[in-house]
């Protein structure tokens, strides 16, 4: 196999930081690129100046530099079409097509798939029309659960307590157009009680190489109070799901989703995420995303041993058969992410980020950067000193590694209190529910 591949990695936070980390690692690389790629992934490739969602200039950069493989971060992007158009050229490129980016595209494709193929998950209507939406939700009651079809940057989901707010939420979506068109139809779903992971997949749409667990933690404040972020931190593995849960969830969500598809003739290859609320009826679907999460990917490619690259060449290539047996570390990993004033609302940009040369030699600790970006000072040619400034609602993921959660835990938390940058705020409780569930397991 080639053993001097240039990669172009498309995106510029945390989770993007850890795949250009975890593919510097690879012997099958020479040189990364990122597009845009933030302070942190510049000391690992290229940053470009192209923006995430720039399909053309993407493809125009790839065809002249003659990128041997493109891995897609965000699902903006794949919805647009980023994997059908490098495929015309003959690019190789690690993600779903435009179609089978549908699955997150769109609620109503998935929710509607999900029911084709009996897929566990909440019972569910779609509206186009406000009043009949509304109608409906007086007429069921409350909770329920208001969803945007389209794509909402994690932002398109209510889970309304009372009829008022249900109502309301119908009233922004389709009224108000607070997420444009992506609010045209709506679902309106059951509420569903349990607690929540995630399962990803690396597939080829035949096989699939099943990730390392992880479970997410999406509020803002501790106890999972406050407003939802794109997520706040992260632990893997998820002692919640067991073995025999993940089979579950593998036999009942992710295989039936994968042939499910195929039956529709569409070809799914890429990393396929399942968010999965645990019922007392077993697991059931919530959604389909079409890429790795952020920041569950922060904790779980420091425990991947095997080759990540020769993965997402194999899924691209659809021979995933040779490589699908991944190898871990058994140690845990718990990722806290340090976010800057004002976030996840209007946040404070451009302050000097503190401590991170101390933090660099601490054991088992890595810092993956999101919104940061690298500034040049006492600029007097060869001895031009490097700081790093904010630039980012999230700002940092700060990843430790322990034999246990707790250690894990420990870990962490003596890094993240070497950092600082004004207005930082973080939780202080990552990983307290995986104890919780150790002890219930033991
Ligand atoms: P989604 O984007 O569909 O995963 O929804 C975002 C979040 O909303 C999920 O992580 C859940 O916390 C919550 N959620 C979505 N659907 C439901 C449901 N049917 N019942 C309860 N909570 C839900
Ligand atoms: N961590 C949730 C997501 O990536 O969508």
């Amino acid at each position: 196999m080639n053993s001097s591949m240039r990669i172009l990695v498309i995106g510029s936070g945390g989770r993007e930081h850890a795949l250009c980390w975890k593919i510097a690692q690879s012997p099958l690389v020479d040189k990364i690129f990122c597009a845009p790629g933030n302070g942190g992934m510049a000391q690992v490739a290229e940053c470009l100046d192209i923006k995430a969602d720039d399909i053309a200039s993407l493809l125009d950069f790839a065809r002249r530099e003659k990128i041997d493989l493109t891995v897609v971060g965000p699902e903006v992007v794949l919805s647009l079409g980023i994997v059908d158009e490098f495929s015309k050229y003959g690019l190789k490129i690690f993600g779903p097509s435009k179609t089978a980016a549908l699955l997150e595209a769109s609620k109503v494709f998935s929710k509607e798939l999900m029911a084709k193929y009996n897929i566990p998950t909440a019972p569910f209507k779609v509206f186009d029309n406000p009043g009949q939406a509304k109608e409906y939700i007086k007429s069921r009651g409350a909770p329920c659960v208001v969803k945007a079809d389209g794509l909402a940057a994690g932002k398109g989901v209510v889970v309304a307590k009372t009829i008022d707010e249900a109502q309301k939420a119908v009233s922004l979506m389709m009224e108000d157009k607070i997420f444009k068109d992506a609010g045209s139809r709506i679902i309106i779903e059951e509420c569903l009680e349990g607690e929540e992971a995630s399962v990803l997949v690396i597939t080829d749409s035949r096989d699939v190489a099943v990730l390392a667990s992880a479970q997410d933690h999406k509020r803002i404040f501790d106890n999972d109070s406050g407003p939802n972020t794109g997520g706040m931190g992260a632990y893997s593995p998820a002692p919640i799901v067991t073995p025999g849960l993940l089979n579950n969830v593998l036999d009942n969500i992710i295989y039936p989703a994968i042939q499910g598809l195929n039956k529709e003739g569409i070809d799914y290859r890429g990393v396929l995420y399942a968010g999965v609320m645990i019922t007392k009826n077993g697991p059931k679907a919530l959604e389909f995303n079409v890429r790795f999460g952020d920041p569950e990917t922060q904790a779980i490619l420091p425990r991947l041993k095997s080759d990540l690259v020769e993965v997402m060449l194999a899924a691209s290539e659809g021979k995933l058969i040779k490589v699908k047996n991944l190898d871990w570390d058994n140690r845990a990993c718990v990722c806290v992410v340090l976010a800057s004033k004002g976030y996840p609302g209007d946040y404070e940009r451009d302050k000097e980020i503190y401590g991170l040369d101390e933090v660099a030699q601490i054991k088992d600790i890595v810092v993956f950067h999101a919104g940061t970006k690298l500034r040049r000072v006492n600029d007097v040619g060869q001895r031009a000193e490097l700081e790093f400034l904010t630039s980012g609602g999230r700002v940092l993921s700060v990843v430790g590694l322990g034999n246990t959660i707790k250690g894990a835990i420990d870990n962490v938390y003596q890094a993240v209190e070497k950092i600082n940058f004004e207005g930082m705020h973080y939780r202080r409780d990552i990983g307290k529910k995986a104890l919780i569930a150790v002890r219930r397991n033991s």
